[in-house]
């Protein structure tokens, strides 16, 4: 069988591992690097690769192309792929406000050239035994929830100007958007948001640390905490093991969520249920959920080659990273109103103003 030639743009962080994991996956070759810039060139060379200097000039005959690129280019670029005809894979966030990803969700329901965002941890073994156990009734309804994201990046990181620009960089835009898609996989919609923030330890103009409440459709609340200035092993990178070769996976969690029938961390898929009645005087077992190790990045391009196929519809579609920028911007827009803000839905979930509440 023809294998399906991907290309990917943005040589960088996380367009490596795009690289390698469309290398690795026996149904997919590696097309082409774009990347105008050092980094990419290099990339290219190290992975026996072609090499680009901008995605016009790839070969008509490939089948895809992931956009791994700063997030102000991936509208730009995802709607000129689209509009030639090329699947695309577009990592998150879809693009810096909910308007501009509107009018891309638009573009690829006109055009039928699909899209898939690069929220790969739905893609992740232990995120899809906590969705089943959801679905299936076992968790019953989200009552409240606890989420750490503690990210001590290094300085070195923050080099990269749109880093620590704000609109383009901060934990808020670029990791807290994780977790929003997570929620909204699990859990349902989110319709209000509250959200304090602070810059003092690195004086960028962008946060460094924020703590963020959300509220989802069937009334239950989640507490975030968020930083990338702090040390501490509670957050998904740093205890899912999904990407070791960046990240050593520590035995932690970072999602404690509780439902009506039962309590479930990750990435440990502990699984709290009374033994008897439903009363906190009684006590509680752990059977742990079920999972087989699956690389959620391999997952993530196999996926996108049976979407580009027409095999598989996206995991992730367009309109979800519109819905997920939709509730950064009410965030940010709490933030900025110092009060928490409605997410109204609307048709797609994609290009909903936030409103700010008068409580
Ligand atoms: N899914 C994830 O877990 C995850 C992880 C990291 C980053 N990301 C996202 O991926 C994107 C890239 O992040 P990163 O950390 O790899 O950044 P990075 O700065 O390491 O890499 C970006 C690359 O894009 C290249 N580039 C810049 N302008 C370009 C252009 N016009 N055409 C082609 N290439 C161009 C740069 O030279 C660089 O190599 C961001 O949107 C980020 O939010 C997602």
């Amino acid at each position: 069988m023809k294998h399906t030639r991907i290309a990917v743009i943005g040589g960088g962080a996380i367009g490596r591992t795009h690289a390698v994991a469309i290398r690795d996956y026996a149904g997919t070759e590696l097309a082409g690097i774009v990347d105008p810039f050092e980094t990419g060139k290099a990339l290219a060379a190290e992975m026996d690769s072609p090499h680009f200097t901008k995605f016009e000039d790839l070969p008509d005959d490939i089948d895809g192309v992931v956009i791994a690129t700063p997030n102000a280019l991936h509208v730009p670029q995802a709607t000129a792929l689209i509009e030639a005809g090329i699947p695309v894979l577009v990592e998150k966030p879809l693009g810096e406000n909910a308007a501009a990803c509107a009018d891309l969700v638009a573009l690829s329901k006109r055009t039928g050239v699909p899209g898939l965002v690069g929220h790969h941890r739905r893609h992740n073994p232990i995120v899809q035994a906590a969705k089943q156990a959801v679905d299936q009734g076992r968790f019953g309804t989200l009552v409240s929830g606890t989420i750490a994201a503690t990210l001590a990046k290094p300085d070195s990181y923050f080099t990269v100007d749109w880093r620590r620009e704000k609109g383009a960089g901060g934990p808020i835009l670029i990791n807290l958007i994780h977790e929003i898609d997570l929620v909204r996989h699990l859990f349902g919609e989110i319709t209000e948001v509250f959200a304090l923030a602070s810059n003092r330890q690195r004086g960028f103009d962008v946060e460094d640390t924020a703590a963020v409440m959300l509220k989802l459709t069937g009334g239950g609340l989640i507490t975030i905490s968020l930083t990338d200035a702090g040390v501490g092993p509670w957050c998904w990178d740093t205890t899912a093991g999904e990407n070791p070769a960046r990240f050593p996976a520590m035995p932690a969690v970072s999602h404690m969520f509780s439902g009506t029938k039962a309590g479930m961390s990750l990435p440990d898929l502990a699984f709290w249920t009374h033994d008897g009645a439903r009363d906190w005087t009684v006590p509680q077992v752990n059977t742990p959920l079920e999972t087989a190790p699956q690389d959620s990045y391999i997952e993530q391009i196999r996926h996108f080659a049976a979407v580009i196929h027409g095999r598989e519809t996206p995991r992730i579609t367009l309109e979800d990273g519109a819905a997920n920028i939709a509730v950064i911007e009410a965030i940010r827009h709490a933030l900025a109103e110092n009060r928490p803000a409605r997410i109204d839905p609307l048709p797609q979930n994609a290009a909903s103003e936030p409103k700010a509440m008068m409580e």
